[in-house]
């Protein structure tokens, strides 16, 4: 085993079988062993500091049916909601004066935010806050909508994967949902210019070891500038329902072995680790991520946006939100900082 940790930190990579076999054969000091190199190396390209990024949940209205998620079309109990340009610039207002230079925009694929309105919410933004970077988390849209929206002056975009595995992908989608059309997005997207984050789920339905060392090949290759792992959380009005959720230990074991991978990369502390543990995000950290995104949506859509049962910091206001979480990250030795949060693409080492 500490071989292959070996190897993993001097090459970057490894191969699809011994990827499943570090996933496989984990125990605490594997998981101690990756940890302190994965923190070690992100602490040369990041010091102690922590990223935040403002997160305003701007619609919950889908037109897909993802099967584990809470806020798939076919979900009748969901309170539906969207908020309008003026509300989405009343929190990023709120959010800057909080010290937020980075806003993720995220929402179910809702047709009311065309490329028009979605472009002329981003030139509001970036005419009035330059120095602030939008991050678009908006799902699956054409290349040419992409383009539009980058031209506004959009600069990252997230779209997780989900699983780079297409069996498995189609056990977690409808038939009407495509791997293809997913991994062409990605691409896409990179080709484009935006920053680009991809990312999974850790303990979706039916994933194996097999499956995410898939997820960590793909990531090898891909070099994702922002990476985004989270525990699957069931959601109660969802046919997964009844799964069992993912666990803190197996989101912070990837957390580190991504890290090793690709050592500049943007690695989130999520929400659905902190829903699963009140430390979770704590945790995240401590195994090597780097970025924590408060959530600066209205109160009132916060509870509406949940896509897990139990989703925390839907009570909260965006000031508690950010306060707690730099307390959160003060008592175990790190920094939130208040910048754009690039990507350091320089390798230290
Ligand atoms: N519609 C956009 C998209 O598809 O990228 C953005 C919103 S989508 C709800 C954001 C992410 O939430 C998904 O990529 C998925 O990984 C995650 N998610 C959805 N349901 C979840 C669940 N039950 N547990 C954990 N994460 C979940
Ligand atoms: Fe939202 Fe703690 S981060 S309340």
């Amino acid at each position: 085993m500490l071989s292959l940790i070996d190897k993993l930190e001097k090459n970057r990579c490894l191969s699809l079988d011994e990827y499943r076999y570090l996933i496989d054969n984990r125990d605490g000091t594997a998981a101690d062993e990756l940890a302190r190199r994965a923190v070690r190396i992100r602490r040369e390209i990041y010091g102690n500091t922590v990223f935040i990024r403002g997160l305003i949940e701007i619609s919950n209205i889908c037109k897909n049916d993802c099967i584990y998620c809470g806020i798939r079309r076919s979900n009748h109990s969901c309170d539906r909601y969207r908020l309008n340009p003026r509300e989405i610039s009343d929190c990023v207002d709120e959010g800057y004066s909080l010290g937020f230079r980075t806003f993720v925009l995220q929402g179910g694929e809702d047709e009311y935010f065309s490329d028009d309105v979605v472009c002329d919410i981003i030139r509001g933004i970036k005419n009035k806050y330059p120095d602030c970077a939008v991050t678009l988390s908006l799902g699956e849209r054409g290349r040419e909508s992409y383009k539009r929206m980058y031209d506004a002056g959009a600069d990252r975009y997230l779209l997780r994967h989900e699983t780079a595995d297409r069996a498995h992908y189609n056990k977690l989608h409808p038939k009407e949902m495509s791997f293809d059309n997913r991994m062409e997005c990605l691409k896409n997207l990179r080709e484009i210019g935006y920053q680009v984050g991809c990312g999974f789920m850790v303990g979706s339905p039916y994933q194996t070891g097999a499956e995410l060392a898939k997820d960590l090949k793909f990531i090898e290759g891909f070099k994702p500038d922002m990476c985004g792992i989270g525990p699957f959380v069931p959601h109660r009005d969802t046919p997964f329902a009844g799964e069992k959720q993912g666990t803190v230990e197996l989101t912070c074991y990837l957390i580190s072995i991504i890290r090793l991978i690709y050592p500049p990369v943007l690695l989130p502390a999520t929400t659905a680790l902190g829903t699963i543990h009140p430390l979770g995000r704590e945790a995240g950290i401590k195994a090597g991520a780097n970025v924590v995104m408060p959530n600066l949506s209205p109160v009132a859509a916060r509870k509406k946006y949940e896509l897990y049962n139990n989703k925390i910091c839907t009570g909260e206001e965006s000031a508690q939100c950010v306060s707690c979480l730099k307390d959160r990250m003060k008592s175990i030795g790190y920094e939130v900082v208040t910048d754009r949060g690039d990507i350091r693409k320089i390798e230290r080492r």
